[in-house]
């Protein structure tokens, strides 16, 4: 067994109190490397606020479980480098069962998501108190998962989304015990969140989404007053991004996502936890694109990293300021 505790980190408890509270949501940023990791930490000192350094079944094969746990313990002692030592959860994203939420827990990570959302109602129940009572022993954090995105999780790929039924939410969380719940409102994972035919366009042709189901989360926060909420799926996919891509020789259609001022009206309800990973994708693909057509030269991995980690930070500062609001926020009490 190893601890979170050990390693500096924090789990969500007061984290989520304190968003409730302060009308935030606290950012959950996927990682896969060094570079992004630098590049959240570095925006969060700077921007003053707490951070969920998030993990995919995806990133853990890819990344190996133990470099990634060194890694967050690395960014606990950057983060104190840099300045500020502010709370920095690692939180396993969209934990398929037991068995990894499990391994997750005796590897230094202070909160999990057990996601048994494609699963149906009682196994999920089971399943997500399953993993809560071997988690509580050791004061990880878990988060649920009720109704389904659209879009691929992780290896999970649903066609369709189906929205959280707020005549559920009370049952799942006395039943499982969890610390905070994701719904599905709208949101989907990846950069086509919506087809174009369910958008409209704007004169300049770009895709406009519809609005987020607000009257479903308004009837999940009637049935849990003061629970905290978590939204998936809430990347913007920025035009100037996609522009960047397609400009130098990406083909990316049809990308639309979430309108940044309805993520701030979610994030000053009680939603809590944002989670954004395919905005960090198209940052970093966008920057080195464009370095690699300017500079055809060029083969040092250093720099054409380097101007995509500086290109994540400035859009993740942006998110924490302007979006999310949790800047300024980080030793709340
Ligand atoms: O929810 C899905 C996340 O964006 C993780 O994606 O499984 O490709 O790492 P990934
Ligand atoms: P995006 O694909 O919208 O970034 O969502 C990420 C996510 O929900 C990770 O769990
Ligand atoms: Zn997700």
């Amino acid at each position: 067994m190893f601890s979170y505790k050990d390693i500096g980190l924090v789990n969500t408890k007061h984290l989520f109190e304190m968003a409730m509270k302060g009308h935030y949501a606290v950012p959950a940023y996927n990682f896969n490397n060094m570079e992004q990791m630098q590049a959240i930490i570095q925006a969060c000192v700077e921007t003053k606020s707490p951070v969920i350094l998030q993990v995919s079944k995806g990133a853990r094969a890819y990344a190996d479980k133990y470099i990634l746990r060194n890694m967050a313990r690395g960014a606990v002692e950057y983060a104190h480098e840099l300045g500020a030592d502010i709370p920095i959860v690692l939180h396993l994203d969209h934990g398929p069962n037991f068995e990894v939420a499990k391994d997750c827990i005796d590897n230094g990570f202070s909160s999990v998501m057990i996601d048994g959302s494609a699963l149906p109602y009682d196994e999920n129940v089971a399943v997500t108190k399953k993993v809560v009572d071997y988690a509580h022993q050791f004061d990880v954090t878990v988060e649920g998962e009720l109704g389904v995105l659209a879009g691929v999780e992780d290896d999970v790929a649903a066609a369709e989304s189906h929205y959280t039924k707020p005549e559920e939410v009370q049952d799942f969380v006395s039943k499982t015990g969890v610390d905070s719940l994701a719904i599905s409102i709208g949101t989907s994972h990846g950069r086509c969140k919506f087809t174009p035919e369910q958008c409209t366009r704007n004169a300049d042709g770009v895709l406009v989404p519809p609005p987020l189901a607000f009257d479903v989360l308004e009837g999940v926060e009637k049935k849990l007053p003061g629970f905290p909420i978590v939204l998936h799926g809430s990347s913007s996919v920025p035009i100037e991004y996609v522009r960047i891509i397609e400009q130098f020789g990406g083909k990316i259609p049809d990308s639309v996502g979430i309108p940044e001022e309805q993520l701030r009206k979610a994030a000053q309800s009680a939603v809590c936890k944002i989670n954004i990973d395919s905005d960090g994708r198209l940052a970093m693909t966008a920057a080195i694109r464009k370095f690699f057509a300017e500079n055809p030269s060029k083969f040092d991995p250093r720099e054409y990293l380097g101007p995509a980690r500086e290109e994540l930070k400035k859009m993740y500062m942006h998110k924490n300021i302007e979006v999310l609001g949790s800047a300024g926020h980080a030793f709340d009490k």
